[in-house]
C-alpha cells in the first residue's frame, strides 16, 4: 500500500455546534415485524421424523425446526456486563423473536455464545476449540452480523468471519463410524470466500484431522485446493476429511453446479459407499441433486466421529467466511421425497433481505456521514485533503468545497458483496475508504480480492441504538469508528488503543446527513 504523509494528526477546527442536516432514523424495526408468527404445522424435524430419519441435531437462530418446539435457539452476550440472554421463538414453532436480541444487546457488543439443538439430543454449539489447525478458542459471531427476514419476521444468521467457529465434541445420537446420515444447512450463496472450511456437520470429536472418512460436512465455498465444480462456485461440496469433494474423486466434477443463490439449501446426505450433494434455492423451486455416487477412494467404509462443526474445517481450519441461517442433521439417510417436502417448508418460510429503516445506503447516492459522540457532533467522515487518511473533521456551510467534497461519500454496492456497500470518496480522485492494519485510508481500488475486502462494510442498525453503524466485511466483529479524530476498523474493547470500550457504541454510530458536496 502507498503510504502518503499523514496531516491528520490532531483535532483541526473549533468543535461547531450540532448540525441540523441529520436525517433522524427512529425505530428500527423490520417492516412487517407484527406479522403474527405462523401456525405450527409441519416444520423440517417432523417431516424427517415421519419418514423414520429423525433429526439428531437441529440448530437455527432464526425459527423453530420444529412444529412444537418452543425452547431457547440462541443465547447472546453482551459486552457492556457479561449478561447473556436467549432468543426463543415468537411461539411454538414459529421465528426468532429477535426483538429480544435488539433490546438486550442495544448500546452494547452482543455475540452469539451459543446455538441450542432442537432435537432433544443436547447437541449444542458453543464456541469452538483450538485444533490442529488453528488455535482458540475461535472468534464468536457478532450477533449482529446477519440480520434477515423470515415469514416477514426480522431474525439474524450467524454471520461468519474467518477466525469464527462453534462446535460440538461431545454429542449424541449423530452418526458414527460407516452409519448414514442427512445434513442440510441454509447459507447465504452471496457470502463465501475460498480459504478452508466453512463447513456444517459432522467432523471429529479431538479438533485434529484424523485422516479420510472422519469427517462428512457440507462444505459451502470457493475453496479449490481439493474438489470444485463448474464455474467459479461458491459449490456445495462434501467435507469427508483431507478432501472437499464435489464427486466421487477431487478436481473438477462439472455437474456440481456453481450454487450462489442469496438463500441457498445445501445437503449432504449418504449411507455405505454411497452419498449425495442436493442443492437449489431457498426461496423457490426444487433441489436438484448435483452428484450421486460411491464415496471416492479411500473413503470407504467411512469413520465418522460425530462432532458436530459450524463455520470451521475438522482441524478447526478457520480461514473461511459464510452465513449460516438453520441446518439439521439426521440419523438415517432421507429420502429423496422427505427432502423434497423439507425444501417445501424452507421456500415457505420465504427467507428475503433484510432492510434498513430509510435506507439511505442505495447504489449511487451521495451523503456524508456525521458523528454521533457529543464531542464531536459537528464532524463528519473526511478523507484527507491531502495524505489519505481517513477522519472526522468538522464541517459547515462555511467550508471550503474541497473539504465539502471530502466529507461526501458515493455508496457504491460493496466491493466484495453487493449487499453490503463501498464508499468512494466525492473529491473526484475515485478513491475508496478501505482498512490497512485497521486503520482507515482514502486509496484507488487496486482490483485485489483484499481490496475488495476491505473495502466493504455492511450497514446495520447503529451500535448506540440509533442511527447507522459499518461492519467490516472480513472482520465482522469490527466497526468504522473514529477515534481521536481517525478513523479504524475497531472492536469493542480489542488490543489498539482504538477498540477502547469506552464511547464505543456512540463512536461507531454515524447519523446519514444531506451531502455536504
Ligand atoms: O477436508 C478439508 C479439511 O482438511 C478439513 O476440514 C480439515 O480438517 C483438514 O485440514
Ligand atoms: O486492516 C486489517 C488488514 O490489514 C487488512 O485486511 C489487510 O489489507 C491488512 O493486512
Amino acid at each position: 500500500m502507498t503510504r502518503r504523509p499523514r496531516l491528520r494528526n490532531a483535532r483541526r477546527g473549533l468543535l461547531a455546534l450540532a448540525a441540523t442536516l441529520t436525517l433522524a432514523v427512529g425505530g428500527l424495526l423490520a417492516s412487517g415485524a407484527s406479522t403474527p408468527s405462523r401456525a405450527a404445522t409441519q416444520e423440517p424435524c417432523d417431516i424427517y421424523a415421519t419418514a423414520n430419519t429423525p433429526c439428531v441435531a437441529a440448530h437455527s437462530t432464526t425459527r423453530a425446526l420444529f412444529a412444537a418446539y418452543n425452547g431457547p435457539l440462541y443465547q447472546v452476550k453482551r459486552a457492556s456486563d457479561g449478561a447473556t440472554t436467549n432468543v426463543s421463538p415468537l411461539s411454538a414453532g414459529g421465528y426468532a423473536n429477535a426483538a429480544t436480541q435488539d433490546s438486550f444487546c442495544v448500546n452494547t457488543y452482543c455475540t452469539i455464545t451459543e446455538i441450542f439443538d432442537q432435537s432433544g439430543h443436547g447437541n449444542n454449539l458453543t464456541d469452538a476449540p483450538a485444533g490442529g489447525a488453528a488455535g482458540g478458542p475461535d472468534i464468536l459471531a457478532n450477533a449482529n452480523g446477519a440480520p434477515a427476514v423470515a415469514g416477514g419476521h426480522k431474525v439474524y444468521g450467524v454471520f461468519i468471519s474467518p477466525g469464527m467457529g462453534y462446535r460440538d465434541d461431545s454429542t449424541s445420537g449423530i452418526a458414527t463410524g460407516n452409519a448414514s446420515e442427512g445434513e442440510y444447512a441454509i447459507f447465504d450463496g452471496s457470502h463465501t470466500n475460498n480459504g478452508c472450511c466453512f463447513d456444517y456437520g459432522n467432523a471429529e470429536t479431538n479438533n485434529h484431522d484424523d485422516g479420510a472418512g472422519t469427517m462428512e460436512a457440507i462444505y459451502f465455498g470457493t475453496e479449490t485446493a481439493w474438489g470444485r465444480g463448474a464455474g467459479s462456485g461458491p459449490w456445495i461440496m462434501a467435507d469427508l476429511e483431507n478432501g472437499l469433494f464435489s464427486g466421487s474423486s477431487t478436481g473438477l466434477n462439472s455437474a456440481d453446479p456453481t450454487t450462489n443463490f442469496r438463500f441457498t439449501t445445501a445437503m449432504v446426505e449418504g449411507g455405505a459407499n454411497q452419498w449425495e450433494i442436493l442443492g437449489g434455492n431457498a426461496d423457490s423451486g426444487t433441489l436438484s441433486t448435483d452428484f450421486n455416487g460411491v464415496r471416492p477412494s479411500g473413503y470407504n467404509p467411512m469413520k465418522k466421529q460425530g462432532a458436530i462443526i459450524l463455520g470451521i474445517g475438522g482441524d478447526n481450519s478457520d480461514s473461511s467466511a459464510g452465513t449460516f441461517y438453520e441446518g439439521v442433521m439426521t440419523s438415517g439417510e432421507p429420502s429423496a421425497s422427505t427432502e423434497a417436502s423439507v425444501q417445501a417448508n424452507i421456500v415457505s418460510v420465504g427467507y428475503a433481505n433484510f432492510t434498513l429503516p430509510s435506507n439511505p445506503f442505495t447504489s449511487g447516492k451521495l451523503i456524508s456521514l456525521q458523528a454521533t459522540t457529543p464531542c464531536c457532533t459537528g464532524d463528519y467522515i473526511t478523507g484527507d485533503t491531502s495524505g489519505n487518511d481517513v477522519g472526522i473533521a468538522a464541517v459547515t456551510s462555511s467550508s471550503s468545497s474541497t473539504l465539502k467534497a471530502n466529507a461526501t461519500w458515493i455508496v457504491e454496492p460493496g466491493l466484495a458483496n453487493s449487499n453490503c456497500v463501498s464508499f468512494k470518496t466525492d473529491n473526484g480522485s475515485g478513491d475508496f475508504i478501505r482498512h490497512f492494519n485497521f486503520q482507515l485510508f482514502l486509496e484507488p481500488n487496486d482490483g485485489t480480492g483484499q481490496f475488495a475486502l476491505d473495502a466493504t462494510f455492511c450497514p446495520r442498525a447503529g451500535n448506540s441504538g440509533s442511527n447507522y453503524s459499518f461492519m467490516s466485511y472480513n472482520f465482522s466483529y469490527k466497526y468504522i469508528r473514529h477515534f481521536n479524530f481517525l478513523a479504524y476498523a475497531a472492536s469493542d474493547g480489542g488490543s489498539h488503543a482504538w477498540d477502547a470500550s469506552s464511547l464505543w457504541n456512540e463512536d461507531t454510530s454515524f447519523a446519514v446527513a444531506s451531502p455536504w458536496a
